[in-house]
């Protein structure tokens, strides 16, 4: 907290609970927007715990802590089995989810893939897909859902650094397929949260069977396809993925397992980019002084072309905007775990089997760790400005961090830059979106905005 703020308008944030509810009450409001049932105090005290039904749970704000969870006392602390239930059926036990040993192998098979060298090389198709965005925005008039147009952008990108040139993905419903999974399972996941057991079946669970199940043919048959071919001239993540072993063990992952890792890269990487870039530019038309800022600095950099790679070392207040849209509208809100040992967080005992959840957007807006937190201002990460560990987790730490946020940072430089450069966007009287939480952070009513030649 090093500079003044200037004072300023707050854009729009989720009403969180100052009241104390019971679990109905806490169960309805979280089928809402599950980010309505943090409460207030969690934006200004360590640690809140509570019970509802039969689980205590624990949200925990206090980077130490946070510390603790993610990394020092991390095998106390394994993904919930809330998350695991919602993500296995489409994901497997790939990367995201996997444990122990399962776990340890696949991420030293896989961290090789996110080399800045081989994001580089894939930079290309970002600056592809941002060309085409561009061309959409220039042959549409009036109001333009942003968030629908970076969804576009972002699945443009993964499809085409996962399975492109096999011809076996028919992108349309694949992404139907995805929409619909996270719609309709995502909704129930209190029932999780508050401790019905995992055998219950949920009815949404029933629902996504035949576009997963579609989801797993298609992509079986692109890396069927892709042995047979042998691999592309700039190696894709599939490529990647196909060379890639465990340099311990020198195991290699079986069909399953590729195609378990392959949807994850799709799962956890398109829509939480295409959400970081949504709020990126709604922040930008509800600023328009940062905006102007913004462009400068895109038009300067670029001179009228498409962002690549190597424009991104040119555009740091691009960078501090992205990372002012993640604290502010973190994609991963809510992150939860499920402690298998007694420990002790913040001087509260802290039971097995208590829920212990880490409500990032909260940590984001605490006061004891950030200046006005509600406020826009790229400038609190000016000069590399770095916030204190595990104050700022969009994308978590420790050896669980996410493995995409080099892939995640240059794409949405490369798109935002190439937007401001060309286009003004701005706000439209009643339509700003409502943060709302369904597995991530997501505007609702999108981002509707006004478009025009910058
Ligand atoms: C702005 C974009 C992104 C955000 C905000 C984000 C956020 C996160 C967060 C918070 C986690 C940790 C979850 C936890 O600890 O429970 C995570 C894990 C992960 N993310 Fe991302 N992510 C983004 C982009 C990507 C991309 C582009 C990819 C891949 C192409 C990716 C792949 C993964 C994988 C595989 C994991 C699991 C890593 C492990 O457990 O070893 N993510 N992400």
């Amino acid at each position: 907290m090093t500079h003044v703020l200037r004072s300023r308008a707050e854009p729009p944030k989720v009403k969180l609970v100052t009241q104390v509810w019971g679990p109905i009450q806490s169960l309805m409001a979280a089928r809402r927007n599950i980010l309505e049932i943090i409460p207030m105090a969690a934006t200004r005290q360590p640690i809140v715990s509570g019970r509802t039904g039969n689980v205590n749970w624990h949200m925990v704000m206090q980077p130490k802590a946070l510390g603790r969870i993610l990394n020092e006392n991390l095998d106390t602390y394994p993904k919930s089995d809330v998350t695991k239930n919602i993500l296995k059926p489409a994901i497997g036990e790939s990367l995201f989810i996997a444990e122990g040993a399962h776990w340890r192998w696949q991420r030293r098979a896989v961290s090789p893939v996110f080399t800045h060298r081989n994001i580089a090389n894939l930079a290309p198709i970002m600056s592809a897909a941002a060309d085409a965005a561009c061309v959409r925005f220039s042959t549409s008039t009036g109001a333009v859902d942003v968030y629908e147009e970076m969804v576009a952008a972002t699945f443009d990108v993964i499809s085409n650094v996962t399975f492109s040139g096999t011809d076996a993905m028919d992108s349309a419903s694949v992404h139907h397929a995805i929409n619909r999974y996270i719609d309709q399972t995502a909704r129930v996941s209190l029932f999780d949260i508050i401790g019905i057991p995992t055998w219950v079946p949920r009815i949404s669970r029933l629902f996504q069977t035949s576009a997963m199940k579609r989801m797993k043919q298609v992509a079986d048959t692109a890396i069927k396809t892709r042995k047979r071919l042998g691999a592309k001239p700039i190696p894709d993540l599939l490529d990647l993925l196909l060379e890639g072993e465990d340099p311990e063990t020198k195991r290699q992952m079986n069909l399953a397992e590729l195609r378990d890792n392959l949807l994850t890269f799709i799962v956890a990487g398109h829509e939480t980019t295409a959400l970081t870039l949504s709020w990126a530019v709604y922040l930008c038309a509800f600023d328009e002084e940062v905006q102007d800022k913004l462009r400068a600095e895109a038009q300067s950099a670029l001179q009228g072309r498409v962002a690549t790679a190597k424009d991104c070392d040119a555009l740091p207040y691009t960078e501090q905007v992205i990372k002012e849209a993640l604290r502010l509208y973190p994609p991963a809100a809510f992150i939860s775990r499920t402690a298998q040992a007694d420990d002790v967080l913040c001087g509260c005992k802290i039971k097995r089997k208590d829920t212990v959840m880490l409500p990032i957007y909260a940590l984001h807006r605490h006061h004891d760790l950030w200046q006005n937190p509600d406020q826009f201002d790229p400038e609190r990460f000016a000069d590399g400005y770095r916030p204190e560990r595990y104050s700022y987790l969009p994308f978590g730490d420790g050896p669980r961090i996410c493995i995409g946020p080099q892939f995640a940072m240059i794409e949405a430089k490369i798109i935002l830059a190439s937007l401001i450069s060309r286009f003004k966007f701005q706000r439209i009287a009643e339509r700003d979106p409502k943060p709302v939480m369904v597995l991530t952070l997501r505007p609702q009513g999108g981002v509707p905005l006004k478009v025009t030649r910058a």
